[in-house]
């Protein structure tokens, strides 16, 4: 059985497009039942829409405060019978209830080997931090910004004369490569969220 996923965004969806492109195979464990944008302008909608994926729009400015957005979200992924989402370059932040709802069930991709570099800005900061290896990393949401339990991380080398550009189009290569892999691990079972921790099996 594949699982049903929804994918969240905020911009231009390169992320979403690798993930519509894995789940094109049928033998990928999952398949994109929704994309849901908090803009109207979101890039990725256009590419949602030509790929033959629906898309709703949840304006975050029309609702009176998060819990009423996250609702409307919910109602949206409810609806269409989603199982898993994935945040795909998703630049709100979630309330409580809306993570506790998903909890286990709901991935985000960070630019960053995390725990380094959280929040904005991660190829900065790690110029900045002057590391030689820099990454991205899914891991399951909890309600604390880019600190769940780990499912997958791929590194990349930082490269002499890297600049914020260069070095976030190194890592942005890996995540197209990486969320794939890390919604399958999830959407099979092969790494599950149990008492704040990523469980894998074979
Ligand atoms: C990606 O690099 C993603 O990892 C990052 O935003 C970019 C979205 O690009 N997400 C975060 O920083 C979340 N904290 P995309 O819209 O082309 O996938």
């Amino acid at each position: 059985m594949r699982r049903r996923v929804g994918l969240l965004i905020s911009g231009r969806g390169s992320n979403m497009m690798s993930l519509i492109a894995a789940a094109k195979d049928p033998s990928f464990p999952a398949e994109i039942g929704l994309v849901l944008s908090n803009r109207h302008d979101a890039p990725g909608l256009g590419r949602a829409s030509e790929a033959g994926i629906p898309t709703a729009i949840v304006d975050h400015r029309a609702h009176g405060d998060r819990a009423a957005f996250d609702a409307a979200m919910e109602a949206l992924l409810v609806g269409e019978g989603i199982e898993i989402v994935c945040l795909a370059g998703f630049m709100r932040i979630l309330s409580d209830g809306f993570v506790s709802r998903w909890e286990g069930r709901m991935l985000n991709i960070h630019p960053s080997l995390l725990p380094l570099f959280k929040g904005l800005h991660p190829h900065r900061q790690a110029l900045r931090a002057g590391v030689r290896v820099h990454g991205c990393t899914v891991h399951f949401v909890v309600p604390e910004l880019d600190s769940g339990p780990i499912v997958a991380q791929a590194a990349v080398p930082v490269l002499a004369g890297d600049d914020e550009d260069s070095l976030a189009a190194r890592v942005l290569e890996a995540e197209h490569v990486l969320y794939p892999d890390g919604l399958s691990l999830v959407a099979t079972g092969r790494a599950r969220l149990i008492d704040g921790r990523t469980v894998f099996s074979a």
